[in-house]
Formats: structure tokens, C-alpha cells, sequence
């Protein structure tokens, strides 16, 4: 993992015109170049607005008062289009159709490559590259329409791939899916991370978030309550509980088993590491 940093932000505080308070206050974190945060907090917490400023969409598209500075690797991004952005930061919503508008699968993938000025052979060999990395092959002459929602979600993470962004933002991807769809769509995320790209996901899974994040940020009415390792996030199962939260089952599991029957196997935030705290306990 680089030591760069891909994202700073630093004292953010943001406002929609018509509301008498900020959304999002005096947020501070940092995310290193190859890193992936996962955002979670409770509904109106302020999760997507955030998302949203990295991309700069708030507060160009979507307009209020926005204080502090962001930085994305190293430039403060404050004088910067969505438009602008869109090579360095792709975002991926929460539902695909209302991301998809071309008629066949190439060519929603050849949509989004259509402003950056790329020539038809790269955007052809993209269109291959990513469809094979999405798990599409094949799919290219398919109406966007006719593919499950899992699919669908992973055309729209293609589209964004083949821009080629340094960090990539999906607000609740797999929110709309069943567990298959959302496992599909983990396997794309989890390939995606080997490549090295930096990624910000919002998502209430917090299982998966566990096993596939490196940092976790959690937001309450716009402050960010905690900001640390999964496991350090996940060991603070009281503070989450007052946020109507929970942690992965695993490490709820854990604490329930310390406090009502004695038996302290730490505090595993995953299967794997849960079933490698029973052995050593069971051991004993
Ligand atoms: N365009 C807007 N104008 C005014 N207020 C808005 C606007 N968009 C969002 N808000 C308000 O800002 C707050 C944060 O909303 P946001 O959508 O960022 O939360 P969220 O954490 O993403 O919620 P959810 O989990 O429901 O997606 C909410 O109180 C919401 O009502
Ligand atoms: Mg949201």
C-alpha cells in the first residue's frame, strides 16, 4: 500500500440552502492512496451528502454553503467541475437503472468514456477489459434493461472502471439487491480493490464492510463519531447501540458470550477470526 494520501478533508461543514443547520460538521479524516472506507450511519445521518462532496456534486450541482477544504491526492479540489472529476473520481449510485440509458451494455460503457477524449481503439479495448473484470463478457450486445439488478449494478461499476478513476465512490451499491446480487457485486469490489484503486462505499452491510474495508468513518446527525480499523470501529458495540447500530453478528456474538456466560474470545469481527477464537478457547 502507497503512503500517499488520496483524500483529505478537513474541516467540512456543509449546509443545503433550505435547512437551518449543516448536514455535515467539521468532518476530519484522511484515506491513503489504495485504501478502501466504508461510511455507515443511520438514515439522514449525512452519508451521501459526504459522498456527494467528494465528487464535487455538492456543492456544484447540488447547491448549499460549504466550509473547510478537500483534497484529493494532494489538490485542493475546491476549484474544480463535477465534470472535471469525473477521471479522478467515479461514482457509482444506488440504483443502476437510474445510471444505465444507452441501448446495448458496450455502449453504456462507452458512454461514460465519451467526454474524456479517449479514441475508439482504447475505448474498445476498455469495453472488453472491464467487461471481463465485472464478469460480463459476452453481455455486450444485451439491452442494459434485460440484466438482473445484480448485473445491472455491475454494468454501472464497469461504466465508472472504464474511466479509470483513481478512487471510486458507491453510494449503497448493493442496497436494491438480494443476497446473490449483493454477493456478485462484493466479488467485483473485493477484485477491484486488488488492482490498488482507492474506494469510499457507503453500505449497511456491515458484515461484508468488515472483511472488506480498511478504515470505517460513522457519522451521527453529521459529525463523524468514530473514524479507525473495522476492528477498532466494531469493538464499540455500545457507542454503535446508542446510534441504533450493530456491529458484524460475529463480534455482537462475542460480546453476548462475555457478558452472560463468561467466555471471552476477544472481539472477532469476522467468521474466520471467530471461529479461530472458539478453537483457541476450546482448547483451553
Ligand atoms: N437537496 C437537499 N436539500 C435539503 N436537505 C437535504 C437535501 N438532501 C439531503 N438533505 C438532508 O440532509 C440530511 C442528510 O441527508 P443524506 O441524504 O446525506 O443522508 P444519508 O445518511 O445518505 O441518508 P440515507 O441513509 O437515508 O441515504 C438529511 O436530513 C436530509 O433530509
Ligand atoms: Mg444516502
Amino acid at each position: 500500500m502507497s503512503n500517499r494520501d488520496a483524500i483529505v478533508v478537513e474541516n467540512l461543514t456543509f449546509q443545503y440552502p433550505d435547512t437551518e443547520t449543516p448536514v455535515l460538521k467539521n468532518i476530519h479524516f484522511t484515506l491513503k492512496e489504495g485504501e478502501v472506507l466504508g461510511i455507515i450511519g443511520r438514515t439522514g445521518s449525512g452519508k451521501t451528502t459526504l459522498a456527494m462532496c467528494l465528487n464535487r456534486l455538492v456543492p456544484t450541482v447540488i447547491q448549499g454553503n460549504l466550509e473547510g477544504t478537500i483534497s484529493v491526492f494532494g489538490q485542493d479540489i475546491s476549484q474544480r467541475s463535477v465534470a472535471d472529476m469525473a477521471d479522478k473520481v467515479g461514482f457509482v449510485f444506488q440504483e443502476p437503472e437510474n445510471q444505465l440509458s444507452q441501448m446495448t451494455v458496450e455502449e453504456e460503457i462507452a458512454f461514460g468514456m465519451g467526454n474524456l477524449g479517449i479514441s475508439r481503439e482504447e475505448m474498445k479495448y476498455r469495453i472488453q477489459e472491464t467487461l471481463k473484470q465485472v464478469g460480463l463478457e459476452g453481455f455486450e450486445k444485451r439491452s442494459p434493461l434485460a440484466l438482473s439488478g445484480g448485473q445491472q449494478q455491475r454494468l454501472a461499476i464497469a461504466s465508472v472502471m472504464a474511466m479509470r478513476p483513481s478512487i471510486m465512490i458507491m453510494d449503497e451499491p448493493t442496497s436494491m439487491l438480494d443476497p446473490r446480487g449483493k454477493n456478485e457485486v462484493y466479488d467485483v469490489l473485493r477484485k477491484i480493490k486488488t488492482y490498488g484503486m482507492t474506494g469510499v462505499i457507503i453500505d449497511h452491510e456491515v458484515e461484508r464492510m468488515a472483511s472488506y474495508c480498511d478504515k470505517i468513518l460513522v457519522l451521527d446527525d453529521g459529525e463523524v463519531i468514530m473514524f479507525g480499523t473495522p476492528k477498532e470501529v466494531f469493538s464499540e458495540l455500545t457507542l454503535l447501540h446508542e446510534m441504533e447500530m450493530n456491529a458484524p453478528q460475529v463480534t455482537e456474538l462475542a460480546d453476548r458470550l462475555r457478558k452472560e456466560l463468561q467466555i471471552d474470545v476477544g472481539s472477532p469481527i469476522t467468521v474466520e477470526e471467530a471461529v479461530k477464537a472458539f478453537q483457541i478457547v476450546s482448547i483451553k
